[in-house]
């Protein structure tokens, strides 16, 4: 049972304050949880508490932590850890708010997170076999990686519209395979972009490269030519996967591409995206139109449908969103960010309603990541198939890649590598 917990304020890989916390059980088991954040977040994502005043400019997360070790404290103490579910009820029982607003869906998190570590300890079961529960079998899963290569929009300075341009090793027979093909995908990326004189020696906020680009369809050429000096063969090796985050660049009315110079409605944009599928060997692509145009959406999954549509600031891993999309069949798959809807009980339901409905699911660190592997473990435990980090860069995106190696590693033959993903 949970006897106490501790937590304190702590930073995040963009330096920002984020809540940290350790779960102990009485007999002595612990476990710790830093929560990630995003920097393009969806409107319908539970809510961040931040102090405001002058500390971190205003960016302190004092009043979360102090949450942390009094009402949430309280409410789960003598509770059970196993019981997540029990766990992660008292957790939003507490903050009583649908967004939680009041408590901080960061304070929230931390707890849920902790104590599934903490539980996991105390049953002597690596992460992945603990939240995987009962009846899970011997046979894992390593899921396929989405890594990024080139950033744009909110983590590159906007110097192209889109947010990601990533690579999906889909010829790869392991998880090290995928990792070293990508690794090697990026590198002849680099070395292409240094010889047109597009490098700049930036790194965008998840490790990747922010070349300087004059428009979105250069950052795909560049990236196909990346895979040809890797001598990674397109669309046979490695495939391309995009986050348009098109929210970013919408106005209320129209979409504005400025790296392109041209402003487009829902249906323009979708059939430039429709364009771009037809030109380049793309597998995925994520918020093709804002996260409140379920109309749009529909209309772009008849057109777009044909490769994986993913819905990220459309679902905010929100159960009752994705039901939505479900029942209307817009999308065909959903990006799972934990921290989105802050119990760990809710992303798992999430992962589950995808997996009835035959919605791929995509499990996702944020631009603001942390030292911590436990998103590994959630990928692998919960079947995902997919996962999605960052590049194969800075050390809170290699956290998860290591984990990953790491597992493989541990389960030799009984792992299976989501080779299927994509045909
Ligand atoms: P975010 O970006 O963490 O800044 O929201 C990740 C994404 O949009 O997939
Ligand atoms: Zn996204």
């Amino acid at each position: 049972a949970i006897d106490r917990i501790i937590a304190w304020e702590a930073l995040d890989s963009r330096g920002t304050p984020t809540v940290a916390c350790e779960v102990v059980l009485a007999d002595g088991h612990r476990g710790q949880a830093v929560v990630p954040s995003g920097a393009s977040t969806g409107a319908h994502e539970a809510v961040e508490l931040r102090d405001g005043g002058r500390r971190y400019g205003g960016r302190g997360v004092r009043n979360a932590v102090n949450n942390v070790v009094t009402v949430l404290a309280e409410a789960v103490q003598g509770t059970d850890a196993a019981d997540q579910a029990e766990v992660d009820r008292l957790l939003r029982e507490t903050d009583g708010s649908a967004d939680l607003a009041r408590v901080g869906a960061n304070a929230v998190l931390s707890v849920s997170i902790a104590a599934a570590i903490a539980s996991a300890q105390a049953q002597g079961l690596p992460l992945y076999r603990a939240v995987a529960g009962a009846g899970a079998g011997e046979d894992v899963l390593l899921p396929m990686p989405m890594i990024n290569v080139i950033s744009g929009g909110a983590h590159a300075g906007r110097a192209i519209d889109i947010q990601d341009v990533l690579v999906v090793p889909i010829g790869a027979t392991s998880f090290a395979e995928a990792l070293e093909l990508c690794w090697r995908v990026r590198a002849g990326t680099a070395e292409v972009a240094g010889e047109r004189g597009l490098m700049s020696a930036l790194v965008a906020d998840e490790g990747g490269l922010g070349p300087a680009l004059t428009s979105n369809r250069a950052a795909l050429s560049l990236l196909v030519d990346g895979m040809l000096r890797a001598g990674v063969e397109p669309g046979v090796d490695a495939s391309i996967a995009i986050d348009v985050a098109a929210s970013q660049f919408f106005d209320g009315v129209h979409y504005h591409l400025a790296a392109d110079e041209r402003t487009l409605t829902a249906d323009e944009l979708v059939d430039e995206l429709a364009g771009w599928s037809r030109d380049f060997p793309i597998v995925s692509l994520e918020d093709v139109l804002s996260e409140d145009d379920w109309s749009g959406w529909a209309r772009a999954t008849g057109v777009l449908g044909h490769v994986q549509l993913l819905g990220d600031d459309l679902f905010t891993t929100n159960p009752a969103r994705l039901q939505r999309g479900v029942d209307s069949g817009t999308a065909n798959a959903v990006l799972v960010k934990p921290n989105q809807i802050g119990t760990l009980t809710e992303a798992r339901e999430v992962v589950r309603i995808a997996a009835a409905a035959r919605y791929a699911t995509v499990l996702s660190a944020r631009s603001g990541e942390t030292e911590d592997s436990w998103l590994a473990d959630l990928a692998v435990g919960w079947r995902t198939g997919q996962i999605k980090v960052g590049s194969t860069m800075r050390s809170e995106r290699t956290a998860k890649w290591n984990r990953l190696l790491r597992i493989e590693q541990e389960l030799g033959g009984r792992a299976r590598f989501a080779t299927g993903e994509f045909g």
